[in-house]
């Protein structure tokens, strides 16, 4: 069933989506070596009850965090945990809110100081690809031309891994609505995309293999070589000629451009 929004149903939406963003970038500010990734989700724990919102991962099928945070090779769905950050890592940010009955959900990918050119070219090209999707989630299009448009750009065209077992989705009074909106795909294929649609599309592209496998917690999802991977999310709303992208990095860029323990030279 996919739930086609009204103009005031949309406006919820983006207030949401856009406390996923200031969310993140409060993060962002923090992130340094030294720091764990269990210190980072208080942060954003805090930062969304301040904000008179509700973590949408807490809980969600008994994940026990408010956030994703994702290490290395770690693609999506890690636990924050104990381990300090360091130099050259990179860490995947995800974070859900849930206000006035709609949820926001989006994700962004930080370099910590001296990365790998390789792993911040992973970086660009893994956001890239989000916004070629997104420019595809236009009425009259089908989500196969989306996926088509992300695989295109990273496994294609550069090589990478596009992980297969998990997908984009559509977004609203439930964290996970129809349609599924894969990272892989032919054009012309799939649910017809109507305006007041609402999905996110959530690249995630691994620098090598696309397999992976789950940790012994059953939720972190890590690359089968052991090969970094990034992930980058945002929620649209299907409009006439184009996509509207209800989410905003802006604030999350500013913190990472400011922020100089993060490496924002990749783009
Ligand atoms: N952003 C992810 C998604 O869209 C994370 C949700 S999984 C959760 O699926 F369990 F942590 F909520
Ligand atoms: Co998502």
């Amino acid at each position: 069933m996919m739930y086609h929004k009204t103009e005031a149903e949309i406006a919820l939406m983006r207030e949401s989506a856009l406390l996923v963003g200031k969310t993140i970038a409060a993060v962002a500010k923090e992130i340094k070596p030294g720091v764990t990734t269990r210190q980072l989700d208080a942060v954003a724990e805090k930062f969304i009850f301040d904000s008179g919102a509700v973590p949408s991962f807490k809980n969600y099928k008994g994940y026990p965090f408010a956030t994703c945070i994702s290490v290395n090779d770690a693609v999506v769905h890690g636990f924050p945990n104990d381990m300090p950050l360091k130099e050259g890592d990179i860490v995947s940010v995800d974070v859900g809110v849930f206000k006035n009955g709609f949820h926001g959900d989006s994700a962004y990918t930080f370099a910590i100081g001296n990365t790998a050119p390789e792993v911040l070219a992973l970086l660009k090209a893994t956001k890239e690809s989000l916004y070629k999707g997104i420019e595809m989630a236009a009425a009259g299009n089908r989500v196969g031309d989306i996926a088509f448009a992300i695989q295109d750009h990273t496994e294609k065209q550069k090589g990478y891994g596009v992980v297969r077992e998990l997908v984009g989705h559509g977004l609203g009074r439930k964290l996970h609505e129809d349609p599924q909106v894969p990272n892989f795909g032919k054009r012309g294929t799939g649910a017809k995309l109507k305006e007041g649609l609402t999905i996110a599309i959530e690249p995630m592209i691994n620098l090598g293999v696309k397999d992976v496998i789950y940790d012994e917690d059953g939720w972190t999802v890590r690359t089968k070589d052991r090969k970094p991977s990034a992930h980058y999310e945002h929620n649209v709303c299907i409009r006439k000629n184009k996509a509207e992208i209800l989410s905003s990095f802006v604030e999350i860029e500013k913190a990472e451009k400011e922020n100089t323990a993060l490496n924002s030279s990749y783009y």
